[in-house]
């Protein structure tokens, strides 16, 4: 696992944003697997303005990797607006080619299924952008989400209903299901890029990227990926026991030359 310290959030956000932009530099067509809530803001913040320093975003696919069920899709929280206010439109992405879970359909089984199918068809995620929540989810694969979980309903923790609760007028209001890609799902996406800001998730760094793979944490997951990347800022950073090796490893990282 790479593990990269910036200095805040926007340096986050920025260095985020630079992986996903050499990726379409190289691969206009790149299928990006989204996600939603604060932290990936600065990420897109920093796509929109390499947009409009001429990135060409327009022929890349998108997944989300989750959405509530039961919440209309024109509703302002669902993730089908938010990945179309945050996502789409700034990044100028074809709406056409951008997915998102379809947490109304009568058959919910079915239609985490068809997601899957859709990702396969895609040709499967080239580089997966997660979020983490304070209590070491990803996507919304709460604690105890198998290690090889597929996409399919979940119930939301309480503690996560209550930290989405700012984007609604209560937490009583935050749906209690979801559909969310699984922890196998985003395993098998090529690249993985985690982003993390601030003290609040210091603990779930360490314990995802210090700690054992556990259910328990599930981002740990990561550690068994081939090519993740975790970036954080100095305070998400703070519980780090091993910092200033991974700055090391920054400061030392071998370019390695074909042939070389
Ligand atoms: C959202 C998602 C979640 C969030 C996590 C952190 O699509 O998959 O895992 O990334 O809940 O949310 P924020 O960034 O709002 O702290």
């Amino acid at each position: 696992m790479e593990v990269v310290i910036m200095a805040g959030p926007a340096e986050v956000g920025d260095f985020a944003a630079g992986r996903i932009a050499e990726l379409v530099s190289t691969r206009p067509e790149a299928v990006l697997g989204v996600a939603t809530g604060s932290s990936p803001l600065e990420t897109y913040r920093s796509l929109a303005a390499r947009r409009d320093a001429g990135l060409d975003l327009s022929r890349v696919s998108a997944f989300a990797l989750d959405e509530y069920v039961g919440i209309r899709h024109d509703h302002p929280e669902s993730y089908h607006a938010v990945i179309d206010r945050e996502v789409v439109q700034p990044l100028g992405l074809d709406p056409a080619r951008v997915h998102v879970p379809d947490g109304l359909a009568d058959d919910l089984d079915a239609a985490c299924e068809d997601y899957e199918a859709q990702i396969a068809a895609a040709g499967g995620v080239d580089l997966q952008l997660l979020g983490i929540g304070e209590n070491g989810h990803i996507g919304f694969n709460e604690p105890t989400s198998s290690l090889s979980s597929r996409t399919r309903v979940k119930t939301l923790a309480p503690s996560t209903r209550e930290a989405n609760a700012r984007f609604f007028d209560s937490a009583e209001e935050v749906p209690l299901h979801c559909l969310t890609q699984g922890l196998g799902t985003i395993l098998d996406a090529r690249r993985a890029l985690l982003v993390a800001q601030g003290a609040s998730k210091a603990r779930a760094i360490a314990e995802i990227v210090e700690g054992p793979v556990s259910s328990r944490w599930p981002g740990s997951v990561l550690q068994l990926h081939r090519r993740a990347t975790v970036v954080v800022d100095e305070a998400a950073a703070s519980r780090l026991q091993l910092a200033e090796y991974y700055r090391y490893t920054v400061e030392h990282r071998r370019i390695v030359q074909p042939g070389a």
